[in-house]
């Protein structure tokens, strides 16, 4: 049974080579890059992120001396979150290493002594066992020498390999390495460097201080951060990725892991050009490349139009609630063919006789039927509120973590009724404390009339723990007026 398998394996296999061209043959039996002889020795250009070295361009095959520092140091997740990161190089991800085709690199693997761990490093762009781990493992205090030849081009994932592997990764330890093709990658005006990586924290997300590595969250794979370049905000404001209009840029973007794989993608552009993989196949107009943990891509694309284009984990709530978010802005001149801006924008109504305008508060229609008691503007408030603020707020005001403040024995809301009122008629942009806890979000101008406006406070002010004020149609007018 096994041999008959065996033997039609065979007879499809010699079939296939004898269909395929004797170059192929040749290519899969060995790797003709592993005799481009190598000229003089060179020191490697090493970067930190988000910066690369210089492209290779036309040079030869070069005995490339690498020497990568291992440094253990204290850095900052976000606000006040303090983590102790384990560092190719200082930073996270580690130090950029370019290379070509055919180069022979003596890779020198230094351990601080200050550091308390042993390490060492698995590339993936090396031919042999363990991708170097073996030979490089080095105890704080030392040095280990390594050598291998680049094979095959491509962007490489490079990480620690030494138990517990996973937390090793897990505190940082990965970069890239890219192998240039013979000549070189086409030119581009831009490039730079990007790596997700997800973190585990004991503390949950936000959570001060100097916050230890959680081997169950790593294990669950329950991150509390997912991030670019190590930490919350480290392509954002000031660290934002620059360009101008017209520019081309290559993102090299690699993807740390320890397990999350990412969906990257980058809002308001479509990448003309990815390397899946960062291998030889390239797809074109691209919306989201999947990258996966261990893994890389290179990215084109040209930007046509000025604005800040946000780099995401489009796995959206990484982005939006664990940091795995950036920043590209352009500069230039607008091209409204390509992209106008907000044109213009009026009411719509299905039903209705066309585009409206907008109408202002007095004009809304006001509820047919006035509350004449207070149980009656409980009755409507209720209404209104299960109508109009329950989705955000919830049903018992209690808001949503991190998105929407609650209502139920709010502060804020106590501490002022006139800017509730105001609120409501206007909506509120922009940070607040609720509780003790930030809030930034949008709440947009709420259609009511002033009866539903009173009705709908009054009822939040008699709910829920709050101060059971009474909100009136007089109170809602005065506040409109002023
Ligand atoms: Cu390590």
């Amino acid at each position: 049974m096994k041999k008959s398998k065996y033997l039609l394996s065979s007879f499809v296999l010699a079939s296939l080579m004898l269909l395929s061209c004797g170059n192929k043959e040749e290519k899969a039996s060995e790797n003709s890059n592993a005799d481009i002889p190598v000229s003089r020795e060179m020191i490697a250009e090493l970067t930190s992120p988000p910066n690369v070295p210089t492209p290779v361009g036309a040079r030869k095959a070069k005995k490339l001396i690498v020497e990568m520092e291992i440094l253990e140091k204290e850095g900052e997740m976000t606000d006040g979150v303090k983590y102790m990161y384990w560092t190719f190089g200082g930073t996270v991800p580690g130090s950029f290493i370019r290379t070509r085709v055919g180069d022979e690199v003596e890779f020198h693997l230094q351990n601080h002594p200050d550091n308390k761990l042993p390490h060492n490093i698995d590339l993936h762009a090396v031919t042999g066992t363990g991708g170097g781990a073996e030979s490089s493992f080095v105890s704080p205090g030392h040095e280990k020498i390594f050598s291998f030849k680049t094979l095959n081009p491509g962007l490489y994932v490079y990480h620690c390999a030494t138990a517990p592997v996973g937390m090793h990764i897990a505190n940082g330890m990965y970069g890239l390495i890219l192998v240039e093709p013979e000549g070189g990658l086409p030119h581009v005006d831009k490039e730079y460097y990007i790596m997700q990586g997800d973190f585990y924290t004991k503390g949950a997300n936000g959570e001060r201080g100097l916050q230890p590595f959680d081997m169950q969250k790593a294990v669950d794979e329950n991150a509390d951060y997912v991030v670019f370049n190590g930490k919350v905000g480290a392509l954002t404001g000031d660290n934002a990725l620059t360009a101008k209009v017209g520019e081309t840029v290559r993102l090299f973007v690699g993807n740390g892991g320890p397990s999350l794989v990412s969906s990257f993608h980058v809002i308001g552009e479509i990448f003309d050009k990815v390397h899946i993989e960062g291998g030889e196949m390239i797809n074109e107009n691209v919306q989201t490349t999947l990258i996966p943990a261990g893994g890389a891509a290179m990215i084109e694309f040209r930007v046509d139009v000025p604005g800040t284009f946000i780099l995401v984990d489009h796995s959206i709530f990484r982005a939006f609630n664990k940091g795995a978010l950036g920043m590209l802005k352009v500069e230039g001149e607008p091209n409204k063919t390509i992209y106008s801006g907000e044109i213009s924008e009026g009411i719509y109504l299905p039903e209705g006789p066309g585009i409206q305008n907008m109408p202002t508060t007095d004009e809304i229609v006001a509820s047919e039927i006035p509350a004449k008691s207070f149980e009656e503007q409980m009755e409507f408030g209720k209404q209104a509120y299960m109508q109009t603020c329950f989705a955000c707020h919830q049903a018992e005001g209690q808001g949503i973590p991190n998105a929407f403040p609650p209502l139920a024995k709010s502060d804020y809301l106590n501490a002022d009724v006139d800017r509730a009122i105001g609120i409501v008629l206007n909506g509120l942009t922009g940070e607040i404390t609720v509780n003790g806890n930030k809030y930034n979000s949008v709440m947009t101008r709420q259609m009511l009339s002033t009866d539903e406006v009173a009705n709908v406070l009054t009822y939040v002010y008699n709910s829920w723990g709050n101060s059971k004020k009474v909100v009136t149609k007089a109170m809602v007018e005065k506040v409109k007026n002023n």
